[in-house]
Protein backbone atom coordinates (compact mmCIF):
# COMPACT_ATOMS: atom_id res chain seq x y z
CA UNK A 1 0.00 0.00 0.00
CA UNK A 2 1.20 3.46 -0.90
CA UNK A 3 -0.13 6.79 -0.85
CA UNK A 4 1.43 9.09 -3.12
CA UNK A 5 0.81 12.97 -4.39
CA UNK A 6 2.01 14.01 -7.43
CA UNK A 7 2.55 17.64 -7.67
CA UNK A 8 3.43 20.09 -10.35
CA UNK A 9 7.25 22.15 -9.50
CA UNK A 10 6.88 24.46 -11.50
CA UNK A 11 4.41 27.04 -12.75
CA UNK A 12 1.68 24.44 -13.72
CA UNK A 13 1.55 22.57 -17.08
CA UNK A 14 4.52 19.96 -16.12
CA UNK A 15 2.79 17.00 -17.37
CA UNK A 16 1.12 16.08 -14.52
CA UNK A 17 -1.69 14.55 -15.64
CA UNK A 18 0.78 12.12 -17.98
CA UNK A 19 2.23 11.19 -14.34
CA UNK A 20 -1.09 10.60 -12.88
CA UNK A 21 -2.35 8.46 -15.30
CA UNK A 22 1.25 5.85 -15.27
CA UNK A 23 1.14 5.94 -11.33
CA UNK A 24 -2.93 5.04 -11.79
CA UNK A 25 -2.43 1.95 -13.03
CA UNK A 26 -1.70 0.83 -9.23
CA UNK A 27 -4.06 2.86 -7.30
CA UNK A 28 -7.53 2.17 -6.13
CA UNK A 29 -8.25 5.81 -5.35
CA UNK A 30 -7.49 9.04 -7.49
CA UNK A 31 -8.22 12.22 -5.86
CA UNK A 32 -8.11 15.94 -7.07
CA UNK A 33 -7.79 18.16 -3.82
CA UNK A 34 -7.78 21.66 -4.84
CA UNK A 35 -8.20 24.38 -8.00
CA UNK A 36 -11.21 24.26 -10.81
CA UNK A 37 -12.17 23.98 -14.08
CA UNK A 38 -8.88 26.42 -14.28
CA UNK A 39 -7.02 22.77 -14.66
CA UNK A 40 -6.39 21.62 -18.27
CA UNK A 41 -4.90 18.14 -17.91
CA UNK A 42 -3.65 15.88 -21.14
CA UNK A 43 -3.70 12.12 -21.33
CA UNK A 44 -2.83 10.56 -24.17
CA UNK A 45 -3.69 6.71 -24.65
CA UNK A 46 -4.27 4.22 -27.31
CA UNK A 47 -4.39 7.64 -30.47
CA UNK A 48 -6.89 9.12 -27.98
CA UNK A 49 -6.00 12.47 -26.36
CA UNK A 50 -8.36 13.56 -23.05
CA UNK A 51 -7.98 16.65 -21.86
CA UNK A 52 -9.23 16.76 -17.98
CA UNK A 53 -10.12 19.72 -16.08
CA UNK A 54 -12.85 18.95 -13.25
CA UNK A 55 -12.41 15.21 -13.19
CA UNK A 56 -9.43 12.84 -11.80
CA UNK A 57 -7.74 11.74 -14.88
CA UNK A 58 -8.23 8.09 -13.02
CA UNK A 59 -11.23 7.70 -14.89
CA UNK A 60 -9.40 5.99 -17.87
CA UNK A 61 -8.98 3.34 -15.88
CA UNK A 62 -11.87 0.73 -15.12
CA UNK A 63 -12.53 0.42 -11.73
CA UNK A 64 -10.67 3.34 -9.95
CA UNK A 65 -12.54 5.24 -7.98
CA UNK A 66 -11.95 9.07 -8.68
CA UNK A 67 -12.97 11.70 -6.36
CA UNK A 68 -13.41 15.48 -6.54
CA UNK A 69 -12.49 16.82 -2.56
CA UNK A 70 -13.25 19.08 -0.35
CA UNK A 71 -10.51 21.77 -1.74
CA UNK A 72 -12.34 22.17 -4.67
CA UNK A 73 -14.15 24.49 -6.16
CA UNK A 74 -16.92 23.02 -9.02
CA UNK A 75 -18.38 24.57 -11.67
CA UNK A 76 -21.77 22.55 -12.01
CA UNK A 77 -22.50 23.54 -15.98
CA UNK A 78 -18.76 22.65 -16.44
CA UNK A 79 -18.63 19.25 -14.65
CA UNK A 80 -21.61 17.94 -16.20
CA UNK A 81 -20.53 18.87 -19.52
CA UNK A 82 -16.81 17.60 -19.00
CA UNK A 83 -18.44 14.02 -17.72
CA UNK A 84 -21.42 13.97 -20.49
CA UNK A 85 -18.60 14.12 -23.44
CA UNK A 86 -16.47 11.54 -21.31
CA UNK A 87 -19.18 9.17 -21.05
CA UNK A 88 -20.03 9.55 -24.85
CA UNK A 89 -16.50 8.16 -25.20
CA UNK A 90 -17.28 5.20 -23.76
CA UNK A 91 -15.78 6.23 -19.55
CA UNK A 92 -17.78 4.64 -16.75
CA UNK A 93 -19.20 7.22 -14.24
CA UNK A 94 -19.97 4.38 -11.46
CA UNK A 95 -16.80 4.81 -9.14
CA UNK A 96 -16.78 8.63 -9.44
CA UNK A 97 -17.45 10.71 -6.48
CA UNK A 98 -17.83 14.32 -5.44
CA UNK A 99 -17.08 16.14 -1.74
CA UNK A 100 -20.34 17.85 -0.55
CA UNK A 101 -17.94 20.10 0.99
CA UNK A 102 -16.51 21.54 -2.45
CA UNK A 103 -17.82 24.72 -3.31
CA UNK A 104 -19.16 25.55 -6.13
CA UNK A 105 -18.53 28.16 -8.88
CA UNK A 106 -22.01 30.01 -9.41
CA UNK A 107 -22.47 32.78 -12.69
CA UNK A 108 -21.62 35.97 -10.75
CA UNK A 109 -18.04 34.37 -10.09
CA UNK A 110 -17.49 33.70 -13.79
CA UNK A 111 -18.62 37.35 -14.31
CA UNK A 112 -17.10 39.08 -11.16
CA UNK A 113 -13.48 36.92 -12.30
CA UNK A 114 -13.21 38.67 -16.14
CA UNK A 115 -14.68 42.12 -14.85
CA UNK A 116 -12.00 42.13 -11.99
CA UNK A 117 -9.33 41.05 -14.43
CA UNK A 118 -10.46 43.85 -16.92
CA UNK A 119 -10.35 46.98 -14.46
CA UNK A 120 -6.85 45.35 -13.22
CA UNK A 121 -5.81 46.69 -16.95
CA UNK A 122 -1.74 46.16 -17.05
CA UNK A 123 -1.71 44.48 -13.51
CA UNK A 124 -4.18 41.85 -15.01
CA UNK A 125 -3.19 38.18 -13.13
CA UNK A 126 -3.65 36.48 -16.31
CA UNK A 127 -6.59 34.33 -15.25
CA UNK A 128 -8.32 31.38 -17.16
CA UNK A 129 -11.79 33.27 -16.27
CA UNK A 130 -13.26 29.76 -14.67
CA UNK A 131 -14.23 31.92 -11.22
CA UNK A 132 -11.80 30.14 -9.27
CA UNK A 133 -10.56 33.49 -7.31
CA UNK A 134 -14.06 34.44 -6.74
CA UNK A 135 -15.35 31.63 -5.75
CA UNK A 136 -12.40 30.55 -2.90
CA UNK A 137 -13.21 34.21 -1.92
CA UNK A 138 -16.46 33.73 -0.70
CA UNK A 139 -15.48 30.26 1.08
CA UNK A 140 -12.92 31.82 2.91
CA UNK A 141 -15.20 34.97 3.61
CA UNK A 142 -17.68 32.08 4.87
CA UNK A 143 -21.04 32.85 2.19
CA UNK A 144 -19.67 30.31 -0.07
CA UNK A 145 -21.78 27.65 -1.58
CA UNK A 146 -20.93 24.08 -1.23
CA UNK A 147 -22.30 20.72 -2.88
CA UNK A 148 -24.36 20.64 -0.28
CA UNK A 149 -26.24 23.64 -0.16
CA UNK A 150 -26.55 23.47 -4.08
CA UNK A 151 -28.36 19.55 -3.25
CA UNK A 152 -31.20 21.35 -0.88
CA UNK A 153 -33.31 23.79 -2.45
CA UNK A 154 -34.30 25.89 0.18
CA UNK A 155 -30.89 26.24 1.38
CA UNK A 156 -29.72 27.42 -1.89
CA UNK A 157 -32.95 30.15 -2.40
CA UNK A 158 -31.98 31.30 0.87
CA UNK A 159 -28.23 31.64 0.24
CA UNK A 160 -29.01 33.23 -3.36
CA UNK A 161 -31.26 35.52 -2.08
CA UNK A 162 -28.78 36.88 0.41
CA UNK A 163 -25.78 36.83 -1.78
CA UNK A 164 -27.20 37.66 -5.45
CA UNK A 165 -28.45 41.03 -4.69
CA UNK A 166 -24.79 41.57 -2.89
CA UNK A 167 -22.85 40.83 -6.09
CA UNK A 168 -25.70 42.88 -8.07
CA UNK A 169 -24.40 45.91 -6.35
CA UNK A 170 -21.08 45.16 -6.57
CA UNK A 171 -21.34 44.13 -10.64
CA UNK A 172 -24.00 47.09 -11.74
CA UNK A 173 -22.37 49.99 -9.55
CA UNK A 174 -18.48 48.83 -9.72
CA UNK A 175 -18.36 47.10 -13.49
CA UNK A 176 -21.22 47.95 -15.41
CA UNK A 177 -22.68 44.48 -15.71
CA UNK A 178 -26.50 43.67 -15.86
CA UNK A 179 -27.60 41.92 -12.49
CA UNK A 180 -28.13 38.71 -12.08
CA UNK A 181 -31.85 37.23 -11.00
CA UNK A 182 -31.70 34.78 -8.17
CA UNK A 183 -34.73 32.98 -8.89
CA UNK A 184 -33.52 31.99 -12.52
CA UNK A 185 -30.13 30.94 -11.19
CA UNK A 186 -32.21 28.80 -8.40
CA UNK A 187 -34.18 27.08 -10.97
CA UNK A 188 -30.80 26.64 -13.59
CA UNK A 189 -28.61 25.64 -10.85
CA UNK A 190 -31.12 23.03 -8.72
CA UNK A 191 -31.42 21.25 -12.36
CA UNK A 192 -27.81 20.82 -12.18
CA UNK A 193 -28.45 19.82 -8.87
CA UNK A 194 -30.35 16.90 -9.61
CA UNK A 195 -27.88 15.29 -12.10
CA UNK A 196 -24.87 15.69 -10.01
CA UNK A 197 -26.51 14.28 -6.57
CA UNK A 198 -26.09 10.85 -7.15
CA UNK A 199 -21.82 11.55 -6.81
CA UNK A 200 -21.87 13.57 -3.50
CA UNK A 201 -20.42 12.07 -0.73
CA UNK A 202 -18.33 12.70 2.40
CA UNK A 203 -15.17 11.75 0.23
CA UNK A 204 -12.97 12.45 3.39
CA UNK A 205 -14.59 9.63 5.23
CA UNK A 206 -14.20 7.27 1.83
CA UNK A 207 -11.15 7.97 1.69
CA UNK A 208 -10.25 7.22 5.76
CA UNK A 209 -11.99 3.83 4.84
CA UNK A 210 -10.20 3.45 1.92
CA UNK A 211 -6.17 4.14 3.77
CA UNK A 212 -8.13 1.99 6.48
CA UNK A 213 -8.68 -1.42 3.91
CA UNK A 214 -4.95 -0.33 2.76
CA UNK A 215 -5.96 0.37 -0.61
CA UNK A 216 -3.53 2.36 -3.06
CA UNK A 217 -4.53 6.53 -3.15
CA UNK A 218 -3.06 8.84 -5.49
CA UNK A 219 -3.57 12.13 -4.83
CA UNK A 220 -3.25 14.61 -8.17
CA UNK A 221 -2.52 18.18 -7.95
CA UNK A 222 -3.84 20.72 -10.27
CA UNK A 223 -1.47 23.89 -11.51
CA UNK A 224 2.08 24.39 -9.14
CA UNK A 225 4.11 25.03 -6.57
CA UNK A 226 4.64 28.86 -7.95
CA UNK A 227 1.01 29.38 -8.79
CA UNK A 228 0.10 28.08 -4.51
CA UNK A 229 -1.77 31.19 -3.06
CA UNK A 230 0.51 30.91 -0.45
CA UNK A 231 4.07 29.93 -1.31
CA UNK A 232 3.81 31.08 -5.33
CA UNK A 233 4.98 34.19 -6.98
CA UNK A 234 2.17 36.26 -5.25
CA UNK A 235 -0.05 38.08 -6.60
CA UNK A 236 0.36 36.18 -9.92
CA UNK A 237 -0.93 33.20 -8.27
CA UNK A 238 -3.99 30.71 -8.08
CA UNK A 239 -6.74 30.97 -5.04
CA UNK A 240 -6.01 27.32 -4.28
CA UNK A 241 -2.78 25.39 -2.38
CA UNK A 242 -1.52 23.17 -5.23
CA UNK A 243 1.70 22.38 -3.02
CA UNK A 244 1.71 19.20 -1.14
CA UNK A 245 0.46 20.37 1.92
CA UNK A 246 -2.56 21.38 0.15
CA UNK A 247 -3.36 17.59 -0.72
CA UNK A 248 -4.23 17.30 3.15
CA UNK A 249 -6.54 19.77 3.65
CA UNK A 250 -7.94 19.59 0.48
CA UNK A 251 -8.54 15.63 0.56
CA UNK A 252 -9.60 15.74 4.35
CA UNK A 253 -6.90 13.79 5.32
CA UNK A 254 -4.06 13.28 7.78
CA UNK A 255 -0.31 13.93 6.77
CA UNK A 256 0.60 10.82 8.34
CA UNK A 257 -1.24 8.40 5.68
CA UNK A 258 0.98 10.11 3.23
CA UNK A 259 4.05 7.62 1.93
CA UNK A 260 5.20 9.86 -1.00
CA UNK A 261 5.21 13.24 -2.81
CA UNK A 262 6.42 13.42 -6.40
CA UNK A 263 7.36 16.54 -8.33
CA UNK A 264 6.78 17.12 -11.92
CA UNK A 265 8.48 19.11 -13.70
CA UNK A 266 9.20 19.87 -17.59
CA UNK A 267 13.11 19.69 -18.36
CA UNK A 268 12.46 23.51 -19.75
CA UNK A 269 10.12 25.65 -18.10
CA UNK A 270 6.46 27.41 -18.78
CA UNK A 271 4.50 29.94 -17.67
CA UNK A 272 0.80 30.99 -18.86
CA UNK A 273 -1.07 34.43 -17.47
CA UNK A 274 1.22 36.90 -16.06
CA UNK A 275 3.47 36.72 -13.58
CA UNK A 276 7.78 36.71 -12.87
CA UNK A 277 9.34 34.30 -15.15
CA UNK A 278 13.41 34.77 -14.91
CA UNK A 279 14.10 32.07 -17.66
CA UNK A 280 11.80 33.50 -20.48
CA UNK A 281 12.74 33.54 -23.64
CA UNK A 282 10.80 35.52 -25.96
CA UNK A 283 12.97 35.27 -29.43
CA UNK A 284 14.00 32.53 -31.36
CA UNK A 285 14.79 29.96 -28.47
CA UNK A 286 10.80 30.52 -27.07
CA UNK A 287 9.43 30.24 -30.44
CA UNK A 288 11.14 26.43 -30.93
CA UNK A 289 10.39 25.10 -27.20
CA UNK A 290 6.95 26.26 -27.85
CA UNK A 291 6.33 24.94 -31.48
CA UNK A 292 8.79 21.85 -31.32
CA UNK A 293 6.93 18.65 -31.93
CA UNK A 294 3.30 20.63 -33.82
CA UNK A 295 1.31 17.82 -31.66
CA UNK A 296 1.79 18.97 -28.26
CA UNK A 297 3.00 22.69 -29.05
CA UNK A 298 2.73 24.70 -25.94
CA UNK A 299 -0.59 26.06 -25.71
CA UNK A 300 -2.93 26.14 -22.64
CA UNK A 301 -5.52 23.16 -22.49
CA UNK A 302 -8.15 25.33 -21.24
CA UNK A 303 -8.35 28.73 -22.75
CA UNK A 304 -6.00 28.14 -25.36
CA UNK A 305 -3.29 30.39 -25.16
CA UNK A 306 0.26 30.32 -26.22
CA UNK A 307 2.27 29.42 -22.99
CA UNK A 308 5.71 31.30 -22.33
CA UNK A 309 8.90 29.05 -22.65
CA UNK A 310 11.95 29.41 -20.90
CA UNK A 311 14.77 27.71 -19.61
CA UNK A 312 15.15 24.92 -16.17
CA UNK A 313 15.40 26.93 -13.35
CA UNK A 314 16.92 25.20 -10.35
CA UNK A 315 16.22 28.09 -7.93
CA UNK A 316 12.86 27.58 -8.70
CA UNK A 317 13.58 23.43 -8.73
CA UNK A 318 15.38 23.89 -5.31
CA UNK A 319 12.33 26.03 -3.63
CA UNK A 320 9.74 23.37 -4.84
CA UNK A 321 12.24 20.03 -3.33
CA UNK A 322 11.59 22.46 -0.06
CA UNK A 323 8.42 23.21 -0.38
CA UNK A 324 6.76 19.91 -1.29
CA UNK A 325 9.45 17.34 0.68
CA UNK A 326 9.59 16.28 -2.50
CA UNK A 327 10.84 12.60 -2.46
CA UNK A 328 11.78 12.20 -6.09
CA UNK A 329 11.34 14.11 -9.87
CA UNK A 330 9.34 12.93 -12.69
CA UNK A 331 11.00 15.41 -15.55
CA UNK A 332 8.89 15.61 -18.66
CA UNK A 333 9.11 16.84 -22.30
CA UNK A 334 12.74 15.70 -22.51
CA UNK A 335 12.28 15.05 -25.98
CA UNK A 336 11.28 18.84 -26.60
CA UNK A 337 14.86 19.63 -26.19
CA UNK A 338 16.17 16.87 -28.79
CA UNK A 339 16.75 19.31 -31.31
CA UNK A 340 18.73 22.21 -29.70
CA UNK A 341 22.48 22.61 -30.26
CA UNK A 342 22.99 23.97 -27.18
CA UNK A 343 20.41 23.96 -23.77
CA UNK A 344 21.06 26.14 -20.85
CA UNK A 345 19.94 25.68 -17.21
CA UNK A 346 19.46 28.82 -14.52
CA UNK A 347 21.91 27.62 -11.66
CA UNK A 348 21.58 30.77 -9.64
CA UNK A 349 20.26 34.46 -10.20
CA UNK A 350 22.44 37.98 -10.53
CA UNK A 351 20.55 40.88 -8.59
CA UNK A 352 20.93 43.77 -11.01
CA UNK A 353 21.62 46.50 -8.57
CA UNK A 354 24.72 45.12 -6.56
CA UNK A 355 25.71 41.97 -8.85
CA UNK A 356 25.32 39.53 -5.84
CA UNK A 357 24.14 35.82 -6.94
CA UNK A 358 21.28 34.31 -5.25
CA UNK A 359 20.50 29.97 -5.14
CA UNK A 360 17.50 29.84 -2.88
CA UNK A 361 14.34 31.84 -3.28
CA UNK A 362 14.49 33.18 0.55
CA UNK A 363 17.29 35.37 -0.52
CA UNK A 364 15.03 36.69 -3.23
CA UNK A 365 11.48 37.43 -1.96
CA UNK A 366 9.13 39.07 -4.24
CA UNK A 367 12.35 40.86 -5.59
CA UNK A 368 11.93 39.01 -9.42
CA UNK A 369 12.50 42.06 -11.30
CA UNK A 370 15.88 42.62 -10.37
CA UNK A 371 16.82 38.88 -11.03
CA UNK A 372 18.84 38.12 -13.94
CA UNK A 373 19.54 34.35 -14.48
CA UNK A 374 22.82 32.69 -14.52
CA UNK A 375 23.10 30.01 -16.55
CA UNK A 376 25.34 27.17 -17.21
CA UNK A 377 25.48 25.72 -20.94
CA UNK A 378 24.99 22.26 -21.89
CA UNK A 379 25.63 20.71 -25.33
CA UNK A 380 22.36 19.39 -26.98
CA UNK A 381 22.22 15.70 -27.77
CA UNK A 382 20.63 16.38 -31.01
CA UNK A 383 19.26 12.72 -31.16
CA UNK A 384 15.30 12.01 -30.89
CA UNK A 385 14.56 10.52 -27.82
CA UNK A 386 11.07 9.21 -28.26
CA UNK A 387 11.68 5.57 -28.84
CA UNK A 388 14.21 5.37 -25.70
CA UNK A 389 12.94 3.05 -22.94
CA UNK A 390 15.76 3.42 -20.38
CA UNK A 391 18.57 5.85 -18.63
CA UNK A 392 21.36 4.04 -20.49
CA UNK A 393 19.92 4.36 -23.85
CA UNK A 394 19.54 8.08 -23.68
CA UNK A 395 22.36 10.50 -25.39
CA UNK A 396 25.15 11.11 -22.89
CA UNK A 397 24.25 14.65 -23.15
CA UNK A 398 20.93 13.92 -21.85
CA UNK A 399 21.73 11.96 -19.46
CA UNK A 400 24.68 14.26 -17.87
CA UNK A 401 21.81 16.92 -17.93
CA UNK A 402 19.15 14.86 -16.51
CA UNK A 403 21.80 14.12 -13.39
CA UNK A 404 22.62 17.80 -12.99
CA UNK A 405 19.14 18.64 -12.31
CA UNK A 406 18.94 15.74 -9.65
CA UNK A 407 22.21 16.88 -8.02
CA UNK A 408 21.45 20.98 -7.76
CA UNK A 409 18.24 19.96 -6.42
CA UNK A 410 19.60 17.27 -4.16
CA UNK A 411 16.19 15.07 -5.51
CA UNK A 412 16.37 12.42 -7.65
CA UNK A 413 15.00 12.07 -11.26
CA UNK A 414 12.85 8.55 -10.90
CA UNK A 415 10.57 9.08 -14.16
CA UNK A 416 11.65 11.07 -17.59
CA UNK A 417 9.21 11.14 -20.05
CA UNK A 418 9.79 11.27 -23.65
CA UNK A 419 6.41 11.44 -25.34
CA UNK A 420 2.94 12.08 -23.90
CA UNK A 421 1.90 8.58 -24.40
CA UNK A 422 2.07 6.06 -21.68
CA UNK A 423 4.56 4.29 -23.26
CA UNK A 424 6.61 7.26 -24.17
CA UNK A 425 8.43 6.68 -20.44
CA UNK A 426 11.83 5.75 -19.07
CA UNK A 427 11.61 4.61 -15.07
CA UNK A 428 14.96 4.99 -13.53
CA UNK A 429 13.76 4.23 -10.57
CA UNK A 430 10.68 3.36 -8.94
CA UNK A 431 8.82 6.16 -7.93
CA UNK A 432 7.12 4.86 -5.15
CA UNK A 433 8.78 2.21 -3.81
CA UNK A 434 12.58 3.32 -4.99
CA UNK A 435 14.92 5.33 -3.30
CA UNK A 436 13.78 8.81 -1.82
CA UNK A 437 15.56 11.40 -1.15
CA UNK A 438 17.65 11.38 1.72
CA UNK A 439 18.55 14.02 4.30
CA UNK A 440 22.20 15.13 2.89
CA UNK A 441 23.53 18.33 1.85
CA UNK A 442 20.89 21.00 2.35
CA UNK A 443 20.50 20.16 5.74
CA UNK A 444 24.06 20.54 6.85
CA UNK A 445 23.95 23.94 8.65
P1 LIG B 1 -0.70 19.18 -16.74
O1 LIG B 1 -1.66 20.32 -16.62
O2 LIG B 1 0.44 19.30 -15.80
O3 LIG B 1 -1.34 17.82 -16.66
O4 LIG B 1 -0.05 19.31 -18.20
P2 LIG B 1 -0.84 19.69 -19.56
O5 LIG B 1 -1.65 18.54 -19.99
O6 LIG B 1 -1.52 21.01 -19.42
O7 LIG B 1 0.39 19.97 -20.53
C1 LIG B 1 1.34 19.01 -20.80
C2 LIG B 1 1.33 18.75 -22.32
O8 LIG B 1 2.49 18.05 -22.65
C3 LIG B 1 0.18 17.88 -22.77
O9 LIG B 1 -0.16 18.23 -24.09
C4 LIG B 1 0.79 16.47 -22.71
O10 LIG B 1 0.16 15.54 -23.61
C5 LIG B 1 2.18 16.75 -23.17
N1 LIG B 1 3.24 15.87 -22.64
C6 LIG B 1 3.32 15.30 -21.42
N2 LIG B 1 4.51 14.66 -21.30
C7 LIG B 1 5.17 14.85 -22.47
C8 LIG B 1 6.45 14.46 -22.96
O11 LIG B 1 7.25 13.85 -22.29
N3 LIG B 1 6.79 14.88 -24.22
C9 LIG B 1 5.95 15.61 -25.00
N4 LIG B 1 6.37 15.97 -26.20
N5 LIG B 1 4.73 15.97 -24.58
C10 LIG B 1 4.36 15.62 -23.33
P1 LIG C 1 -2.92 22.85 -14.71
O1 LIG C 1 -3.60 22.06 -13.64
C1 LIG C 1 -1.07 26.62 -15.83
C2 LIG C 1 -2.71 30.25 -14.01
C3 LIG C 1 -3.43 31.25 -14.89
C4 LIG C 1 -3.11 32.54 -14.15
C5 LIG C 1 -3.15 32.11 -12.69
C6 LIG C 1 -4.48 32.41 -12.00
O2 LIG C 1 -3.33 22.50 -16.07
O3 LIG C 1 -1.45 22.84 -14.49
P2 LIG C 1 -6.89 31.28 -12.12
O4 LIG C 1 -7.82 31.10 -13.26
O5 LIG C 1 -6.48 30.03 -11.44
O6 LIG C 1 -7.37 32.32 -11.13
O7 LIG C 1 -5.55 31.91 -12.79
O8 LIG C 1 -2.91 30.73 -12.69
N1 LIG C 1 -3.23 28.86 -14.08
C7 LIG C 1 -2.60 27.85 -14.67
N2 LIG C 1 -1.45 27.83 -15.38
N3 LIG C 1 -1.73 25.47 -15.60
C8 LIG C 1 -2.86 25.48 -14.86
O9 LIG C 1 -3.48 24.34 -14.48
C9 LIG C 1 -3.37 26.71 -14.39
N4 LIG C 1 -4.45 27.07 -13.68
C10 LIG C 1 -4.35 28.39 -13.48
O10 LIG C 1 -2.93 31.23 -16.20
O11 LIG C 1 -1.78 32.93 -14.43
MG1 LIG D 1 -2.43 21.88 -17.77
Amino acid sequence: MANVIVVGAQFGDEGKAKVTDLLARNADVVVRYQGGANAGHTVVVDGETYKFHLIPSGILYEGKTCILGPGMVIDPKAFINELGALMKRGLDDTKLKVSASAHVTMPYHLALDAAEEESRGANKIGTTKRGIGPTYADKCARSGIRMEDLLDKEVLREKLEWMVPRKNVLLERMYNIPPFDAKAILEEYSGYAEQIRKYVCDTSEYIFNAVQARKNILFEGAQGTLLDLDHGSYPYVTSSSPSAGGACIGAGIGPTIIDRVIGVSKAYMTRVGEGPFPTEQEGEIGEMLRQTGKAWAEVGVTTGRPRRCGWFDTVIGRYSVRINGLDCLAITKLDVLDEFDEIQICVAYKDKRDGSTHKEMSSIGSNFKHMEPIYKSFPGWKKPTGDLRSFKELPLEAQRYLDFIADELDCPVAIVSVGPTRDKTVVIEDPIHGPKRVLTKSTQQ
